[in-house]
């Protein structure tokens, strides 16, 4: 298969079309013009369908024909995509509604969702021939761009603000990316990262500017889709930052719903933190987005000025979906309920969709005989300091057995 597939590039700004030369944004409306790829879904239909996807691999490459790469590439040997969808009746129970599905989306390779976007990410540095990769992040799509560079021999340079979590940091340098920390915002680091960019000609990562990044995200779309099937959900929750994540997870449902392979199609529901929810504002005031202050524990999603803010306003508006602020308490809460009602380990901006569908619950926005797929896109351990302030702390006694039914009589464990 050659990229014949694809039909062309469209702005979501101006909705100038490109063909597939134009790599980055609309040359008329700069860094405000994304682009988006649309395919020719009459051809899709001939290959994709219910029956063929039931011989293939279990992995996010199981959908091909809708993603921008050609049959000739060669793919990282990484085992990226098709991560569990589990039921979760007690938080389901404990939010007060009908039911709720976690998709664990840490469980990808460098543990989050990133590794979808990465993995096409390198491919397509390495179809042009690329010898450097860079991006800036706050911490998760660096990790994964380093894993993807490192599965594919690339050189990896990124940019990450001052207060990218350790973990997240360690992963980077173990695999063996070139780590700028930037002193300064996410904000700071992503305008430094495409500035270098300009200047050395290297491939850029950033799903702000590049449009093929969505399309590997669009798979945990095409997967909740095919996944869930005839039982959709009413909503699909995501937790948002730039933007990119929620509305390539639509893009996917969507083109999931036009070919036929799941009848129904949820709404979106999209999480930001108050601290740091510009999105959030645009979409109540339906105006242009007015940059913000970040500042939330949720160092994922601590984005003041995102770049895809227009997709993922369209994707919630065409899915009659909402958006919906919640607390930094709520966040922790949420890593707390989800890992003790699901046994989900999810860092705070993963559960911060929890947290809002929670919210959104309360608010009377999703009702009570409502059912919701939450998406926790990134592990627990991406930063151990703020699981912490959610979990507590061990009891510390000296190796003494009547100290010892002390502490578990003061407990109520015997
Ligand atoms: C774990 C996690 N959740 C949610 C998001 C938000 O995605 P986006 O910035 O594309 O809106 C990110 C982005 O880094 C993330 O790492």
């Amino acid at each position: 298969m050659t990229l014949q597939h694809i039909t062309q590039l469209r702005c979501v700004k101006c909705h100038a079309i490109y063909g597939l030369e134009q790599q980055y944004t609309c040359p008329t409306c700069g860094l405000d013009g994304v682009l988006d790829i649309e395919y020719n879904y009459d051809l899709v239909a001939k290959t994709l369908t219910k029956a063929s996807l039931a011989e293939r691999e279990h992995n996010h490459w199981r959908y091909r024909e809708l993603l921008p790469i050609s049959d000739s590439v060669t793919l990282p040997h990484l085992q990226v995509g098709w991560t569990p969808i589990y039921h979760a009746p007690r938080v389901a129970q404990a939010i007060d509604v009908k039911d709720v599905y976690i998709k664990d989306d840490g469980r990808n390779p460098t543990a989050s969702f990133k590794d979808r976007a990465s993995s096409v990410g390198v491919v397509k540095a390495v179809e042009q021939g690329a010898k450097i990769i860079a991006c800036a992040s706050t911490g998760n799509a660096a990790s994964s761009l380093a894993g993807f560079s490192a599965a594919l021999g690339l050189k990896s340079i990124i940019f990450v603000p001052e207060r990218a979590p350790e973990p997240k940091i360690t992963q980077l340098l173990i695999f063996g990316a070139t780590v700028i920390r930037v002193q300064g915002s996410y904000e700071d680091a992503w305008w430094f990262c495409q500035r270098a960019c300009e200047r050395w000609g290297w491939y850029n990562r950033n799903a702000a500017v590049n449009p093929y990044l969505v399309e590997g995200k669009k798979t945990a779309g095409l997967e909740i889709a095919e996944q869930m099937s005839d039982n959709m959900p009413n909503w699909v929750v995501f937790s948002v930052g730039d933007g990119c994540t929620i509305a390539g997870a639509w893009k996917g449902i969507w083109e999931m719903h036009k070919l036929g392979i799941t009848p129904r199609l949820p709404k979106m529901l999209g999480v930001q933190a108050i601290g740091a929810s510009p999105i959030v504002t645009a979409f109540r005031n339906q105006t242009d987005l007015v940059s913000s202050s970040a500042e939330t524990i949720a160092d994922s999603i601590c984005v003041g000025e995102p770049r895809n803010w227009r997709k993922a306003i369209k994707a919630i508006e065409d899915s009659n979906g909402e958006m919906i602020q919640i607390t930094d308490e709520e966040i922790l809460e949420a890593m707390r309920l989800a890992a003790r009602s699901a046994a989900v380990f999810g860092e705070p901006a993963g559960v911060a969709a929890l947290a809002g569908l929670k919210r959104a619950r309360q608010a009377g926005v999703v009702k009570a005989k409502e059912s919701a797929l939450v998406v926790i896109a990134g592990n627990g351990l991406k930063d151990v300091q703020t699981a912490r302030q959610a979990a507590g702390s061990p009891i510390s006694i000296e190796p003494n057995m009547d100290k010892l039914e002390q502490v578990l009589a003061r407990e109520k464990l015997i």
